[in-house]
């Protein structure tokens, strides 16, 4: 049987990851997956995660099941993270989810048994792992204009003209911060402009929401979210907890229905959760556990807040350090738009030629879109990326 299969290429994003730790260049450099990282390039354990997760070794007392729906703590705590003070206003159902993945994979299972014919809309360029999930749930992707080279930013003209011609078949993919790859977010006035196009046109939109507290703050990253759930008759949110609790391999997420009215919500999450028994039965429960014990802890919650904000600024502090470094290097204004972008991602704007050269000759390491993990960079490796990357952009 096995034979049927065809061999498959490296992981567009993971197989970065595999070369570079076979890779014996000891100047190597790794940009590519998006993982947070220290000055010295670890990425540590969150003391406020490592504090919970003590307490928690010491306090459980059971291993039994629990339901599809996850720690309904935790569901509760995640929904207030993500929709604050708008949480009163809104009509959400929201359940624990194995990361922002598996939270994509069982939305798209929701959105087919709405809708077999939904078409799903992923901005161009998006996360390279997107239409796979979707594809994989048996629904068919389509691209609307997002990021302009030319522009070096968002083409919001070209994106509305694209919205504007959906309808209630389709579902649009909205990142709600720290778009991946571009780094390049929509404005406030953008967000609104979009609400007014889906409440006129009748789409659905999905918002993957991975990075909240990674661009400006929680507050300030959850705009879109919180403006569109407040405004469009039916919302879906996909969060993830791997970069701001920096739980990536203990697969930790939330879906959070939103709808304008009680009924469609009773109809909607039975189905939702029958997606998840169907396919992985229930959320794994310790990181959502660790989780939960943060956001109901006021003084773990601060730390936790304290450390996210330090990771915030080590990133924005790398920007800047990239950004006036290739600036100094007589480059011109080739990489000054990447002071603008936010959260854990550049795009630098180079062809897949010149990031193979950087891998090949220099050993660097990003996705072939020229998007690299800003956190990879530190005082130790900039100069030695500074310098390959004015070599491959000036040839
Ligand atoms: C990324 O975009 O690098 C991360 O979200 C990791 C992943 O799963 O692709």
């Amino acid at each position: 049987m096995f034979e049927a299969l065809s061999p498959l290429p490296a992981d567009p994003i993971l197989g970065l990851s595999a070369a570079y730790k076979q890779d014996d260049n000891p100047d190597k450099i790794d940009l590519g997956v998006g993982v947070y990282k220290d000055e010295a390039g670890a990425t540590p354990i969150m003391a406020a995660v490592k504090k919970a997760e003590q307490q928690r070794l010491e306090n459980e007392t059971t291993k039994t099941y629990q339901s599809p729906a996850g720690d309904p703590e935790f569901d509760e705590a995640v929904a207030r993270l993500l929709l604050g003070d708008t949480l009163a206003n809104c009509r959400v159902a929201s359940v624990q989810v194995p990361g922002g993945t598996g939270g994509l994979y069982v939305a798209a299972g929701l959105i087919r048994r709405c809708n077999s014919e939904a078409t799903i809309w992923l901005s161009k360029p998006t996360w390279a792992n997107h239409a796979p999930v979707f594809t994989s749930a048996g629904l068919a992707v389509a691209e609307y204009p997002y990021y302009s080279s030319q522009l070096r930013g968002v083409d919001f003209e070209a994106m509305a003209d694209a919205l504007r011609k959906l309808g209630s078949d389709d579902v649009v993919v909205l990142h709600g911060c720290c778009h991946n790859p571009t780094g390049a977010d929509l404005t406030g006035q953008q967000w609104q402009v979009v609400a007014d196009i889906a409440i006129e046109r009748g789409f659905t939109p999905l918002i993957d929401f991975a990075y909240q507290g990674f661009g400006r703050g929680l507050d300030e990253d959850a705009y879109g979210v919180r403006l569109l759930a407040q405004r469009v008759p039916e919302l879906i949110v996909v969060s993830s907890c791997s970069k701001n609790f920096g739980l990536y391999r203990e697969r930790v997420g939330a879906v959070c229905l939103i709808s304008a009215g009680r009924e469609r919500e009773h109809q909607a999450l039975p189905h939702l959760l029958n997606v998840a028994r169907s396919t992985y039965s229930m959320p794994p429960a310790h990181g959502a556990a660790i989780v939960s014990s943060i956001l109901h802890d006021e003084a773990l919650r601060g730390q936790w807040q304290a450390e996210l904000t330090s990771m915030r600024d080590r990133m924005n502090g790398c920007r800047t350090l990239l950004a006036d470094r290739l600036a100094g290097m007589g480059l011109g204004d080739s990489f000054d738009h990447i002071r603008g972008q936010l959260g854990m991602f550049s795009y630098l704007g180079l062809s897949v030629a010149q990031v193979q050269r950087l891998r090949e000759e220099f050993s660097i390491y990003m996705v072939d879109s020229s998007r690299i993990n800003i956190a990879g960079i530190n005082q130790q490796n900039l100069d030695y990326f500074a310098n390959a990357l004015a070599a491959v952009s000036q040839t």
